[in-house]
């Protein structure tokens, strides 16, 4: 790119005294609220200054598809990614160096559709251990927080399934670490003027208390999975596709795939919690399909065995992306959807508000699982559903994700009957990742 035509489009925002209220609104708005409340005002594209720095915004198709798969190549992740880096350090996710594509190349075959169809068994599995704890959960008949439980039901799924290692006991201490960091993270990637980690303030204290906490813990789950794994398990084609890493290397890849494999997945799970209450018809059918439902392992795919799982994990994953928004920063000059944007500006992409744009998603803001949504291979752009991103930083989870959040939904129908103290429509944010505003409370019984 980097030759910018005359026919790029003049760039929409604020302007005048608007801008000054904009940037008190940014300061102490949710950050989704934020954008949802500009798009409402200018549209799909909006761009601002804040001070020295650019800020691009985008929620059309066309300009997900260009940040993510046409224009890619000039694209880093860049300063959005930050904080993240304090957690995660240089894994996929947040690495911006040469060395990604050599990762992503080694791990690629082990998160291929057809590698997790193997695995579909040992997810499978995972999935019941889960369910065995909601059980014992539903059974104490104390108030269940889902987002809470939910997270505690993919952390062990990923951990068994994916690294061989259950997670029984001790189990809180590393959820409440992981919940800690990320929402530090989250917190200091909104307001980037906090004292820097070195000043030992008390949230700086507990952030590195927390991580220490879980290093502790990933050098543990390194060492017992590495020793443990099985010929042709999921463990062991992790460590050979990583093998030649160095330590720090390897703690990086490995945190990534353990907070990526565990983070999304609770947050979708916990949001088709609240959701299915409120559409009997839908639960219905998924108590249908998976009275049949046997551990998977053949060449069936989970997707054909659980349809309208599957259908309705996609529904959720459009309405409610955990992912909601995504950053980069062009290392060149480029037009994006026809508007000039220069090197180094920060370029955030919406695919919450482009998978709920009625023109392309007829059910705009309802959650309305059917096979005839553009989902079901009639998709009309490839950016107007990019909840795993799109090209060649696309999720590499994506196909895992899909396993097991299909298994798993299935089997809490199959399994539970649940309602919400609260089942009034739910009030977004986005902290890190999109999730409910306020705790998903309710009553949790064995059916
Ligand atoms: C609901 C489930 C999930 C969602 C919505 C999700 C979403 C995403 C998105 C949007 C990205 C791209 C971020 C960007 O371009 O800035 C991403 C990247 C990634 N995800 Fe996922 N993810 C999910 C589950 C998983 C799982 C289960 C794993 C691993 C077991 C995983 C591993 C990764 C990795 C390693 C990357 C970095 C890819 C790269 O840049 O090479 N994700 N994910």
């Amino acid at each position: 790119m980097g030759e910018i035509g005359l026919s790029v489009k003049q760039a929409p925002g604020p302007r005048g005294m608007e801008v000054l209220r904009t940037f008190r609104a940014m300061g102490r708005a949710d950050p989704m609220q934020f954008w949802r409340d500009m798009h409402a005002v200018h549209g799909d594209t909006i761009s601002l200054k804040l001070g020295p720095l650019a800020i691009w915004f985008f929620a059309s198709p066309e300009a997900i598809y260009e940040v993510f798969v046409t224009q890619n190549r000039i694209m880093r992740k860049g300063l959005a990614y930050s904080g993240l880096r304090k957690l995660l350090g240089d894994g996929l996710i947040t690495n911006d160096r040469e060395n990604w594509t050599t990762q992503r190349q080694r791990l690629n075959p082990v998160f291929s559709p057809g590698a997790i169809n193997n695995y579909a068994g040992s997810v499978h599995d995972a999935c019941e251990a889960g369910m065995a704890e909601l059980k014992a959960l539903a059974e104490s008949g104390k108030p269940v927080d889902f987002g809470h439980a939910m997270t505690r039901l993919t952390m062990r799924i990923i951990s068994l399934a994916a690294f061989g290692i259950d997670l029984t006991r001790g189990h809180d201490e590393i959820v409440d670490a992981f919940e800690y960091a990320f929402a530090f993270i989250a917190d200091i990637t909104a307001d980037p003027v906090r004292p820097p980690l070195f000043v030992p303030t008390r949230e700086n204290r507990k952030f590195k208390h927390a991580l220490a906490v879980i290093d502790g813990f990933l050098d543990e789950l390194i060492d017992q999975s590495r020793s443990q794994s099985k010929p042709g398990g999921m463990s062991g084609t992790i460590f050979s596709a990583l093998e030649g890493n160095d330590r720090k290397m390897l703690r990086d890849e490995v945190i990534t795939l353990y907070f990526a494999g565990f983070e999304t997945t609770a947050r979708t799970m916990t949001f088709l919690m609240h959701q299915l209450p409120e559409h009997p018809q839908v639960l219905e059918q998924l108590r249908k399909e998976a009275a049949g439902l046997s551990r998977p392992g053949g060449r069936d795919s989970v997707a054909n065995l659980l349809p309208a799982a599957t259908e309705v994990v996609n529904e959720a994953l459009r309405l409610y992306p955990p992912v909601a928004m995504m950053a980069r920063q062009p290392n060149e000059d480029c037009v994006i959807d026809g508007y000039p944007v220069k090197a180094n500006s920060l370029v955030i992409v919406c695919p919450f508000l482009a998978q709920r744009n009625e023109a392309w998603w007829p059910a705009g803001e309802a959650f309305a699982p059917s096979p005839e949504t553009p989902l079901s291979g009639r998709l009309l752009h490839r950016g107007a559903f990019a909840p795993f991103g799109a090209g060649a930083r696309m999720c590499l989870g994506k196909h895992f994700a899909m396993v097991e959040m299909a298994l798993a939904i299935a089997m809490i129908a199959r399994d539970f009957d649940w309602r919400l103290e609260d089942p009034s429509p739910m009030e977004l944010e986005f902290h890190g990742t999109l999730r409910p505003a306020r705790p998903v409370i309710g009553h949790l019984s064995v059916r």
